[in-house]
């Protein structure tokens, strides 16, 4: 892929595509990694005299229509407090628009036009015309295959990956293909519908796999552990034990919890969160978190591994009652001398709880597209950016 070092920006219009998909409430940013992401891509290009027009969506509203709670409009005001220096709002910017040298223009949400996540041909073709160079930087967004990340990258007069996409995938590269052994992946979350072929792929690299949160559960039935009323996938039980035997035959370790907290359940007021032996689990308990001996054991296996990768939470730790596993392994992970690389929405929202993020050698801003990338599978806004490179 070309690269923005190889190019001129000097008094170019390039039109950058970000993931700025920040949590909103009532026009209030919950987190803004993902703005504070794409500050050096800025920077850099502020320094090269760039005429920067940003797109990207928000959400997912109704396509063809605006939304207010969908508009991009208070990222505006956050980007330009942490870039320092205004950022000119520009609702309609399809017919094109102005932009000075050194000057950032954000555009309205690229979902609210007719056409963009069908990637229509048109649409596209408007987006391209806005600009000299367009740099795709949105990693987060990279498996989308719409106007704004594909169609306009076929149609743009010069195409680049831009900064965050690159090392995004270089910490995945690194961590995939290249680690440092012992690898140990933690996957969390709570089916293994969901991650099942994230586990089929990380197995045969990794050394040891720890499984938590509901997908942890299902793999305790699997090896006939009593589970009480946990969450789990009865149907998904064999395919579990398959797992287990293919990391077996790999020598691979699948470390499961050795002891759990549990409850009758997350609304009453009035239950004490017992840590238990599975085998004293009762009929209507459920499992909400780790208990401490599995945590010493992760911290055991994390202090020696040389490369960690974490995707999902291993208890229902937006509860306090039930986040003191996560929040260990959060801990483990920092403390830990390994690279580590973290991802996933709610992974990042733990990192953000426990206050973690500097202590993790790479924390992804991608959900969706950081999954579908350990899945093997092509990205498409990548794939675009490798087909345009050939054709120079
Ligand atoms: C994400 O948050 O995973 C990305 O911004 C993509 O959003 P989407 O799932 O709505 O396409």
């Amino acid at each position: 892929m070309l690269t923005l070092k190889e190019i001129k920006l000097d008094d170019q219009r390039v039109l950058i595509r970000v993931d700025l998909n920040v949590p909103l409430q009532e026009g209030k940013i919950l987190n803004d990694f993902r703005i504070r992401a794409i500050l050096p891509t800025l920077e850099y290009c502020l320094k090269k005299n760039a005429r920067i027009i940003l797109i990207s969506h928000l959400g997912r509203p109704a396509e063809g229509e605006y939304t207010a709670a969908f508009s991009l409009k208070p990222i505006a005001v956050r980007l330009a407090e942490l870039i320092k220096q205004p950022v000119r709002f520009v609702p309609d910017w399809l017919g094109g628009v102005a932009v000075a040298k050194k000057e950032i223009v954000l555009c309205e949400n690229v979902r609210f036009n007719l056409g963009e996540e069908k990637n229509d041909a048109k649409l596209a073709k408007r987006m391209a015309a806005l600009c000299d160079v367009f740099v795709m930087d949105a990693f987060a967004t990279a498996h989308r295959a719409q106007a704004s990340t594909v169609g306009v990258a076929q149609f743009a007069p010069i195409v680049v990956a831009g900064p965050l996409l690159i090392a995004e995938l270089n910490a995945l590269h690194h961590v995939l293909d290249n680690p440092k052994r012992p690898l140990v992946a933690i996957v969390g979350g709570s089916k293994v519908s969901g991650k099942l072929q994230i586990l089929k792929t990380l197995i045969p690299r990794v050394d040891t796999l720890i499984v938590g949160g509901g997908i942890a559960n299902t793999f305790l039935a699997a090896i006939g552990q009593p589970i009480g009323d946990s969450l789990h996938e009865p149907s998904l039980i064999p395919v579990a034990k398959e797992l287990i035997e293919f990391a077996r035959g790999r020598g691979v370790n699948v470390i499961m919890p050795s002891d759990a907290i549990v409850a009758t359940g997350l609304l009453e007021t009035d239950f004490k969160h017992p840590i238990i032996h599975f085998r004293d689990i009762k009929k209507n308990e459920k499992i909400f978190d780790v208990g401490k001996a599995t945590s010493r054991a992760y911290e055991a296996i994390l202090q020696k591994a040389g490369t960690i990768i974490w995707n999902g939470p291993i208890g229902i730790f937006e509860m306090d009652a039930f986040g003191e596993g996560t929040r260990a392994l959060a801990k483990a992970i920092a403390a830990s001398s390994a690279y580590a690389l973290a991802g996933g929405g709610e992974t990042l929202a733990a990192i953000e709880k426990y206050g973690v993020y500097k202590d993790i050698s790479y924390v992804s801003t991608g959900g969706g597209a950081f999954l579908e990338y350990i899945e093997g599978r092509v990205l498409p806004a990548v794939a675009i950016l490798e087909e345009r490179a050939k054709k120079r």
